[in-house]
Parts: structure tokens; C-alpha cells; sequence
């Protein structure tokens, strides 16, 4: 009988090429990250449709405060208009909304903003979306590590310990991470899920994104083989 192919639960996308996007237009960077948001919604919807459980949409690193104060300073407001001017779009199609990264470094109306989608937001069924915002893969081991060793002063980590305090460590392990752009890099995106998730990169800039995409990735996914070091 011939093999079904596995379902892609849980998905991170690092969502990059937005400055570029723009930049072939003739046009400033915050229109691609404006676009960029776009994109999201139709990947979110597109993803429900494939029957894809969570996706977790990197949408700001750590590192990104490195960019010019103009440029973060219009993301964090895109991130207050687009996260918190968009529960009604949410709760029509049945989107929860989480968040991981370091929140409490976010501006205080961002956090605001969060803390309200994730709430009227939290009964939704369809599909989980997750940003990752103000997130760094090592940062977030770093945090984890400090809160296990002041809740368990002495004792040694373990991997499934330590994985217990990681962000959102109820959700399902991320089974594939995708890129746009032409990037083949992580930069620093969920250092511990990529152990053994499944990888692949896209030329296509970020904002250009539809639903062929996404079904593009799950046929990719369904071909992948994974052992996790045994011998299938
Ligand atoms: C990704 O697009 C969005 C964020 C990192 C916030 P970029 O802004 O990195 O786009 P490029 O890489 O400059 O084209
Ligand atoms: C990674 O993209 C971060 C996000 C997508 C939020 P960058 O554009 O910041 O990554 P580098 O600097 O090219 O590695
Ligand atoms: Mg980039």
C-alpha cells in the first residue's frame, strides 16, 4: 500500500524580502512591511485551508532594533494597528492569535495590543497563529534557562525540562520552517524546534506570497522522510 503523506501540523515562516518589494518599486521600505502584513492575513486563511494547525510568523527579531529608529518605529505601530485593528478579521474566521519573543521588551501600547488579540481571541478553533515578535532564538533559551534555575535552584536541565519553559511550550514542535526571499539562513528563528525540523527556501519576496505558496510547501513536506536520527 502506498504511503500517505504526513500532515504539516505546525509551520514556521521567516517572512522576509518586504524592503526589497518595495525597493523594486520605488518606494520606502514601509511599504513592503505594510504589504508584508497583507500577505500574513492571506497566508493565515490559506494555511486553514490546507488543514495546517498553527503557523508561527516571525515578525520581528531581536536583532531587527538594530534598523533605523523610522523603521521600527513603523513597525511597532503597524504591529499595534494590524495586530489589535484586526480582531474582528480574526474572530470571522476562527484565528486564535499567540504571540512568543521577549513581550515585556515590546513598547507598552504593543503590549497592550497583544494582550488584547490573544485574549478575545483565545476561544478560536480554526487555525493558531503565532508571532514571533521581539523573538530571538537564543534569547528565548536564555529565558528559559534563568526561569528554570530560579524555579528549580540546583538541579540539572534536561532536555525535556528545559523545553518545558521555553515560549508556548504547549504547541505542537515545529515540523517545517520556510524563508523567503532567497535567504538560506535562520537568523536566529526557533533555535530549538530547527533541531529537526524540515527546511526550505523560496526566491519569492515576502509580500508576493498567496495561497500556491503555501500548497507549494505542504506538497514539499508530504515528500520529506523524517527519521530524527533512526532508520526509517
Ligand atoms: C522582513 O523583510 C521583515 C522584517 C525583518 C521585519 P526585510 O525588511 O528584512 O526585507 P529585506 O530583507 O530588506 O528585503
Ligand atoms: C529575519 O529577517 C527576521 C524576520 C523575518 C523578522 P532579517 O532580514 O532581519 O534577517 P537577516 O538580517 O537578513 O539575517
Ligand atoms: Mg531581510
Amino acid at each position: 500500500m502506498e504511503k500517505q503523506p504526513v500532515a504539516l501540523v505546525h509551520l514556521g515562516i521567516i517572512m522576509d524580502g518586504n524592503g526589497r518589494w518595495a525597493q523594486k518599486r520605488s518606494l520606502p521600505r514601509t511599504a513592503g512591511h505594510l504589504e508584508g502584513l497583507k500577505a500574513v492575513k492571506r497566508i493565515i486563511l490559506a494555511a486553514a485551508e490546507q488543514g495546517i494547525g498553527f503557523v508561527t510568523f516571525y515578525a520581528f527579531s531581536t536583532e531587527n532594533w538594530k534598523r533605523s529608529a523610522e523603521e521600527v518605529n513603523y513597525l511597532m505601530h503597524l504591529f499595534v494597528s494590524k495586530l489589535h485593528g484586526e480582531i474582528g478579521f480574526y474572530n470571522k474566521h476562527g484565528i486564535r492569535v499567540l504571540v512568543k519573543g521577549d513581550i515585556a521588551g515590546l513598547p507598552p501600547q504593543v503590549q497592550t495590543a497583544i494582550e488584547k488579540t490573544v485574549e478575545e481571541t483565545s476561544t478560536n478553533t480554526s487555525i493558531t497563529a503565532i508571532i514571533a515578535i521581539n523573538y530571538g532564538g537564543r534569547d528565548e533559551i536564555c529565558r528559559a534557562v534563568n526561569t528554570f534555575m530560579q524555579k528549580n535552584p540546583g538541579t540539572a536541565i534536561s532536555e525535556n525540562s528545559l523545553a518545558s519553559y521555553l515560549d508556548l511550550p504547549q504547541l505542537p514542535p515545529v515540523d517545517m520552517i520556510v524563508r523567503s526571499a532567497n535567504e538560506r539562513r535562520l537568523s536566529n528563528f526557533l533555535l530549538w524546534d530547527s533541531a529537526y525540523a524540515e527546511l526550505a527556501f523560496y526566491e519569492k519576496l515576502w509580500p508576493d506570497w498567496n495561497g500556491d505558496d503555501i500548497q507549494h510547501i505542504c506538497t514539499e513536506y508530504g515528500k520529506r522522510v523524517r527519521k530524527f536520527g533512526g532508520v526509517q
